[in-house]
């Protein structure tokens, strides 16, 4: 063997270990996911079909929650994920007067490293002013709701699970006169 390729070989070696040690400490992350609404469907606002206001009484929000584990070696297991809808009763402005129309419980699960999870469903929602909401996007204005959302996660890190990690984060979704949510961006809960 040669001088130079010993130091090639010892070279490697190192980059090796070094490579090792990297992959060891980032398997012990324990990062929140992120959460996104990606779709919101409010179909007593869509004011492209004609909906009778005892239809409009009894209503339904359709949601798609996006959650993303962005760790890449560690799976997460989640808890039971609340979610709390509300509407905002404020008038033109923006006001901090939100007010919960709907709760709704994602069972808790696991999800794989790097993976991402769609939670579609359909909650019922109670007390929500359809006659001042259907107003409001019929005159091209927007209803305005928000999503919060309540949970715990633990990060798994080979045999057992890390630190339990409570995860609160909130956005706003606007909504316009199809009852669709607006704008085609997936919506960053923080
Ligand atoms: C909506 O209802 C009104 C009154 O009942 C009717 O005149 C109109 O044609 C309906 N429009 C649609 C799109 O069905
Ligand atoms: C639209 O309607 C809402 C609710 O009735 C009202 O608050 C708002 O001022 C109206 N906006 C316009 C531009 O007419
Ligand atoms: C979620 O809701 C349940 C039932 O109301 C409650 O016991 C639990 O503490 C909530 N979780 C979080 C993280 O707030």
């Amino acid at each position: 063997m040669s001088g130079s390729e010993e130091v090639k070989a010892v070279c490697k070696f190192l980059l090796g270990v070094f490579m090792l040690v990297i992959c060891f400490c980032l398997s012990f992350q324990n990062h929140k996911p992120k959460c996104y609404i990606t779709d919101l469907f409010v179909p007593a606002l869509n004011t492209y079909t004609n909906i009778s206001s005892a239809t409009r009484a009894n209503t339904f929000i359709f949601f798609d929650l996006k959650l993303e584990n962005v760790m890449p070696f560690n799976g997460l297991r989640y808890n039971n994920v609340n979610l709390t809808f509300s509407y905002n009763y404020g008038t033109g402005e923006r006001s901090a007067l939100f007010i919960p129309i709907a709760r709704h419980t994602v069972p808790g699960f696991y999800q794989g490293m790097r993976k991402t999870a769609h939670k579609r469903d359909v909650t019922a929602t109670r007390g929500v002013p359809w006659g001042d909401a259907f107003a409001a996007v019929s005159n091209g204005s927007m209803a305005v709701f928000r999503v919060d959302l309540a949970t715990t996660v633990r990060s798994k890190q080979y045999f057992w699970y890390a630190k339990k990690q409570r995860l609160t984060v909130g956005g706003i979704v606007d909504v316009g006169s199809t009852g669709l949510k607006k704008n085609n961006v997936a919506i960053r809960l923080r």
